[in-house]
């Protein structure tokens, strides 16, 4: 399926996005690990999220899904059944990399298996620390693709330094952590999001951080209510036409402000970008949220390091686009994971920026990106990656002529309704 963008004469209006995606996964996985039953209201309605229901189904948690809230009857730690045939994780890392984690308590066998992207994307990762913890765990190839085999049990606790910044990864071993033997600690490169963490914590877990270092003592999660804030990813995507369409304002509401996933709003601000942020009182305790407003203007360039990278991973797309209308040589480093995602991100946002006239080069690790230039409008391709497939689409309101991307189906991916809600944002012709 493809989509054709118009230019835009500028975007205005508010909107509120769907639920963040990383959370939903992770209250689907933790509720299903309690005890008791717990309430999402609010949860993602992203293929990827569906897909970890579905999964968790699999191994017997009752899930039942009602009017506006989700309820998880839990199994507790260890509880899960034996499923019947290979769980499915469709395009979702999070979900085949989280669910391992979980699995890793209970001591049946399972097979966690996904699409042909997913079945192509690195499973060391996890099947190293997994294996150290005493879970048998094997993926279909030397190289560590999919699909994964877990068969768990009584796990030895562990301290473990995963060799790249991954919250995946930390929250596959903080979950096999519950039911370990002691206290199991991750040490990361860097702070990753730390959903899980907040989310253990909420459900009377005892999760102790500091810097990079997180701790997890064994135990089940009690039941817990949960309202998940808006994805911040999503949210970028219309943050970053507001800012890059001459004329526009546009405020998104209802976003989650966890400080770990908005790294992307402090690289805009070094941009120069006008924004604003009001963060809602009254429901930190859990994950922040509040309203962002962004209004176009002029963009600088800058320099963005390994470090920013690991913090605004999915929204390193979305700073390519917005640096082919910044004046000056923006340099993206330190960015090689971009290459394990659902594409090859880099090489995916250097072909579709080309073709749209962007000066932009690839380097191994990263981007460097010459601005201002006046995008073009071309036909480009989604390579099969919702986020190269939105950030293409805002790229085509941002040009001359019509943009038309193949492969638009992929959004539904993290976002069914994107199209409709940018639509819906476009000012009228006068
Ligand atoms: C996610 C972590 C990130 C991110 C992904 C969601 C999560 O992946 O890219 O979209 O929910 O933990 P990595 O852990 O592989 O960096």
């Amino acid at each position: 399926m493809e989509a054709r963008f118009a230019p835009s004469i500028g975007l205005a209006g508010s909107l509120a996005v769907p639920g963040d995606k990383s959370i939903s996964h992770r209250a689907a996985i933790i509720g299903a690990l309690a005890d008791g039953t717990t309430t999402v209201r609010g949860y993602s309605q992203a293929a990827d999220c569906s897909n970890t229901l579905d999964v968790l189904r699999a191994v017997g948690v009752r899930i039942e899904v009602g009017d506006g809230a989700i309820s998880i009857i839990g199994r507790g730690v260890g509880g899960f059944e034996a499923p019947v045939g290979p769980l499915h994780c469709g395009n979702s890392g999070t979900t085949m990399r989280l669910v391992a984690g979980a699995l890793a308590t209970s001591p049946n066998a399972a097979v966690l298996t996904g699409d042909d992207s997913l079945n192509k994307r690195p499973m060391r990762r996890v099947i190293e620390p997994l294996t150290m913890m005493g879970v048998k765990c094997q993926a279909s190839d030397e190289a560590g693709h999919p699909p994964l085999t877990v068969r768990g049990g009584r796990l030895d606790a562990i301290t473990y330094a995963p060799p790249v910044a991954s919250a995946q990864v930390k929250s596959a071993v903080l979950l096999a952590g519950l039911g370990a033997r002691g206290v199991t600690t991750v040490r990361e490169l860097v702070p990753t999001r730390d959903h899980t963490e907040r989310m253990l914590r909420l459900a009377g877990i005892q999760v102790s951080s500091a810097g990079p270092v997180v701790s997890v003592t064994p135990g089940v999660p009690c039941a817990f209510d949960l309202r998940v804030p808006g994805d911040f990813s999503s949210a970028a995507f219309f943050i970053t036409a507001a800012l890059m369409v001459p004329g526009s304002a546009v405020t998104v509401t209802g976003v989650g402000l966890n400080p770990t996933r908005t790294e992307f709003l402090r690289l805009l601000e070094r941009m120069g970008a006008r924004l604003e942020v009001t963060e809602n009182e009254g429901d930190a305790a859990h994950e922040p949220s509040g309203d962002i407003r962004a209004e176009s203007g002029p963009l600088e360039a800058i320099d963005v390091s390994a470090d920013e990278v690991a913090l605004s991973i999915d929204e390193v797309t979305l700073l390519a686009l917005l640096a082919t209308s910044a004046r000056g040589t923006t340099t993206i480093r330190g960015a090689r994971e971009l290459r394990n995602k659902e594409s090859d991100r880099i090489s995916g946002t250097v072909a579709g920026l080309s073709a749209m006239g962007a000066k932009i080069e690839e380097t191994t690790s990263g981007m460097v990106i010459e601005g201002p230039v006046e995008l073009q409008g071309a036909r480009v391709g989604s390579r099969g990656d919702h986020r190269i497939a939105m950030m293409l689409g805002v790229a085509g309101l941002a040009a001359c002529g019509e943009t038309i991307v193949e492969g638009w189906e992929w959004t539904q991916i993290s976002y069914p309704g994107f199209g409709e809600a940018l639509s819906r944002l476009r000012k009228a012709s006068p």
